[in-house]
């Protein structure tokens, strides 16, 4: 069940019966409605339900209990507001496609993260990838957070945000020997190796520029996240972090090699992970190696346990946040490691549901066995459905009066893969905006120029502020760094 207050907005669509249910998925936009008996209903003073909900009782009353992203994201009358700001405005003033995010929301999400490890020496490191965009890493570097990188680009885009160098840990399989250098001369806190080969590199590189490289090595646990297979990360056949049974003989080398000193052992198991058991397996695995490896004389400071952990996109029930790091807790203080620092790269869960993605539709296109809803958002402006085949939820910014009909969205984007939800209920015109829900994380940092198209505008939103965190790209930009041969 997402979580959130429950909106009183009457569904006045139900019109079959089908029994009395408590609460009930919509089927086709999934989304949650919970019947409520004891109210009568208003229908004169109530907006149109956006979904088509079949769950029909005899006093045809439901609660709409949550769009993902409430209680930052909901209904207020027929208006859909992003704090207290009207998104179907925001789109008129700005455009779109245009991304939404809630500063409130992501400082929301946050929170439990830094309550469950109130009382432990901690660092949560925001995972860059997730959204890059430098006024959200300067929220969360003002919150205290520190960050996860994946590259030099990341690592230059924490420190135009005033990200703190010394709370960077720097992931990624394919570190290149000018990123290495440049992370030892911004003084990141500590590389997460992933091979041996890299393990030799980081020696050779700080050794030559007379430093030395804090590491912990990513392991790899052999745990089943139970996640999309291109978003799982800790499986032996994953590209990922150094085998199990080669950790220990690992860190041996590690603690011979000039220029690195170990402090840490890391472990991320994948993405979008619904469950508490596979960090429990992984976690397991884990401690059995810090034994191993303190046995072997070598010291294990901190633990950082990744990311990962899912978010509400349409009927997930992912534990929150201090649930998942309570069940850790408590194994780390069973098995008497209490004391460790411990480390966590939280990216989705911090800000996937603090963002929308707003798009016009441009066209109707009914037809014989699909009706097409096309919009000026495509695959390149958000990747994942394209990608992933991800479910995220499509709404209208203002509810309509009358029938919802079945809708594929799709983009305009030379490509069948491109669109963004299908078989999707909604009663929509062309000129209207669309939200598509859930959009904050690995939306617009995966956004490409493909077909020539600028990418999206950026806002930031705080009750009735609106701030532009980054312009619209202009078709001049996209070919600027482009020459052409001489005559
Ligand atoms: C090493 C590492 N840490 C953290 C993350 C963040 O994961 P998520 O956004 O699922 O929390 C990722 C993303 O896959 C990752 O590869």
């Amino acid at each position: 069940m997402p979580v959130g207050a429950p909106r009183e907005a009457v569904c006045d669509k139900n019109t079959e019966q089908t029994g009395s249910p408590a609460h009930h998925n919509c089927p086709v936009s999934r989304a949650t409605w919970a019947f409520a008996g004891r109210l009568r209903p208003k229908r004169a003073a109530v907006p149109a339900c956006p979904y088509r909900c079949i769950c029909i009782h005899t006093l045809s009353c439901c609660i709409q209990m949550t769009l993902p992203g409430s209680p930052f994201l909901a209904y207020q009358g027929a208006d859909l507001k992003l704090d207290d700001v009207s998104l179907r405005d925001l789109a008129h003033e700005h455009g779109s496609p245009l991304y939404v995010y809630s500063r409130r929301s992501m400082l929301a999400a946050l929170a439990p993260y830094q309550r469950a490890l109130v009382g432990r020496p901690h660092l949560v490191c925001y995972a860059v990838k997730a959204n890059s965009n430098l006024a959200v890493l300067q929220v969360f570097a003002k919150a205290g957070c520190g960050f996860d990188i994946v590259s030099e680009g990341e690592l230059a885009r924490v420190l135009a945000a005033g990200g703190e160098p010394g709370k960077v840990v720097f992931s990624g399989v394919g570190k290149t020997r000018s990123e290495i250098k440049m992370a030892l001369e911004a003084g990141v806190r500590c590389f997460n190796v992933e091979s041996t080969a890299e393990l030799e590199v980081i020696s050779a590189v700080a050794t030559q520029v007379g430093q030395t490289a804090k590491v912990s090595l990513r392991v790899n646990p052999d745990v089943d996240a139970g996640t999309h297979p291109y978003i799982s990360t800790g499986l032996k056949g994953n590209k990922f972090g150094v085998a199990h049974e080669l950790a220990l003989s690992t860190y041996k080398r590690a603690a011979t090699l000039p220029g690195i000193k170990v402090v840490g052992i890391d472990c991320h198991i994948g993405s979008q992970i619904t469950e508490v058991s596979p960090y429990l397996d992984a976690l397991d695995r884990v401690l059995d190696l810090v034994e191993a490896i303190e046995l072997a004389g070598i010291p294990i400071h901190h633990m950082d346990l990744g990311g990962g952990l899912g978010i509400t996109y349409t009927d997930e029930t992912p534990p929150t946040a201090d649930a998942l790091i309570g069940a850790l807790l408590a194994k780390i203080d069973a098995r008497g490691h209490g004391h460790r620092e411990l480390v966590f790269e939280p990216g989705r869960s911090l800000v996937g549901n603090a963002g929308v993605m707003l798009t016009e539709v441009l066209f109707l296109k009914p037809g014989e066995q699909k009706n097409f809803c096309i919009v000026d958002a495509g695959m390149n402006d958000l990747m994942r459905p394209a990608l992933y085949e991800a479910y995220m939820g499509i709404v209208n910014t203002q509810t309509r009066a009358g029938d919802t009909s079945q809708w594929d969205v799709v983009g305009p984007v030379c490509e069948s893969g491109d669109w963004l939800g299908r078989d999707r209920d909604l009663n929509v015109q062309a000129g209207d905006v669309l939200a598509v829900l859930s959009a904050g994380a690995y939306g617009m940092t995966m956004a490409s120029n493909y077909n020539t198209r600028g990418r999206a505008a950026e806002l930031m939103v705080d009750g009735d502020q609106v701030w532009v965190v980054r312009e619209r790209e202009a078709v001049a930009d996209l070919f600027k760094l482009e020459k052409l041969l001489p005559n």
